[in-house]
């Protein structure tokens, strides 16, 4: 409980890098202001997104379930929270472009079927800083398309597709590697 305290204190404390930073409330402001006048693009992305429950470098925990979740033929009420590294490359070692945070929960009775609540948080490149909100529907099908609502930074006001493809599952670990294409139309 302590621990949490003092994490809570250094988050609500947290204090901006500098002074002269256009970052904020008015930055912010002066963006809108310009709307108007700015025009869409269209940017693609492409990584490799690694879930991992084994090995080094766990990054998927699982939180919680429902009593009757170790009945479900489809895992119904399972939920699990993610911090996955997004990679350039197949290999994990490749560079890392940024983390998928979020949670992921079995969301489908009849069928498997997951619910994706998820931000892709950038962190290198001109991308670093800059986050895309994932909210969508995640069924065990080849090729998975979920909506991108939102985003931040560079991605203000996002909207768009993640398309996703498992490439590699491994039924011991859980441990998933699953190919993205993201496009987005942004300002
Ligand atoms: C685990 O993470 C460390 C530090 O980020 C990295 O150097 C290492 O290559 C990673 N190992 C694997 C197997 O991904
Ligand atoms: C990304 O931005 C953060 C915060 O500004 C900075 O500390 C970090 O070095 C940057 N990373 C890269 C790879 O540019
Ligand atoms: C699955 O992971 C286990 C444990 O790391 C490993 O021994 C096995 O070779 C992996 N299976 C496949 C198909 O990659």
């Amino acid at each position: 409980m302590e621990k949490l305290a003092a994490l809570m204190m250094i988050f609500l404390l947290a204090m901006p890098m500098g002074h002269c930073s256009l970052e904020g409330p008015e930055e912010v402001d002066e963006w809108f202001r310009k709307l108007p006048h700015a025009k869409e693009k269209i940017t693609k992305l492409h990584f490799f997104f690694h879930d991992r429950f084994a090995g080094k470098n766990v990054s998927a925990v699982r939180v919680a379930h429902a009593s009757s979740t170790a009945k479900s033929p489809t895992a119904f009420g399972l939920v699990f929270i993610m911090d996955d590294p997004l990679t350039e490359g197949l290999k994990p070692t490749t560079k890392e472009l940024g983390r998928a945070q979020g949670l992921y929960a079995f969301s489908g009775q009849e069928e498997l079927s997951l619910l994706m609540a998820m931000n892709l948080v950038f962190t290198s490149g001109e991308y670093n800083g800059s986050t895309l909100t994932v909210l969508g529907r995640n069924p065990a099908v080849p090729h998975r398309e979920m909506p991108i609502i939102g985003g931040s930074g560079v991605f203000r006001l996002a909207r768009g597709i993640a398309s996703a493809k498992l490439l590699e599952f491994n039924t011991t670990t859980g441990n998933a590697l699953i190919e993205y294409n993201v496009v987005v139309i942004h300002y």
